[in-house]
């Protein structure tokens, strides 16, 4: 393991837990399909795909769709329950599902550790108050 925490840009962020959840839908993301589900020109998924092999969080075969390494799929993993939590966070304050999910989305790359790490408490909390009422 490194000892330097991987920093990515928010794109790149958003690349890899795309790939991880077409991974897990399809069981290989292809960069047509990357491409639909983030809007983008197939050109910048290919440039995108090739930053995140470069630094080892992919892997792509010829023909064959984009994988995760094993790095990779830890740290999507990383983003992805940062998303679930701050969707959960947004929907107990009475935020709509749709709204939570877009805007989990863009919160979950730039709130620093110490502010998701209250969230998960204040979370934690609001759940055990919901299931003793
Ligand atoms: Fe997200």
């Amino acid at each position: 393991m490194s000892s330097t925490p991987l920093k990515l840009s928010q794109s790149l962020e958003d690349y890899l837990e795309m790939v991880y959840m077409l991974r897990k839908e399809n069981g290989i993301a292809r960069v047509k399909d990357i491409s639909t589900a983030l809007a983008v020109k197939m050109p910048s998924v290919a440039k995108a795909v090739l930053e995140l092999k470069k630094l080892g969080l992919v892997t792509q075969e010829p023909y064959a769709g984009v994988d995760l390494s094993k790095e990779g799929e830890k740290l999507a993993n990383q983003i992805l329950n940062r998303h679930l939590l701050l969707k959960l966070f947004l929907m107990n304050l009475g935020v709509s599902e749709a709204t939570a999910n877009n805007d989990a989305c863009s919160m979950e790359h730039i709130l620093s550790a110490e502010t998701l790490s209250k969230i998960g408490i204040f979370v934690k909390e609001f759940r055990k108050k919901g299931s003793s009422k």
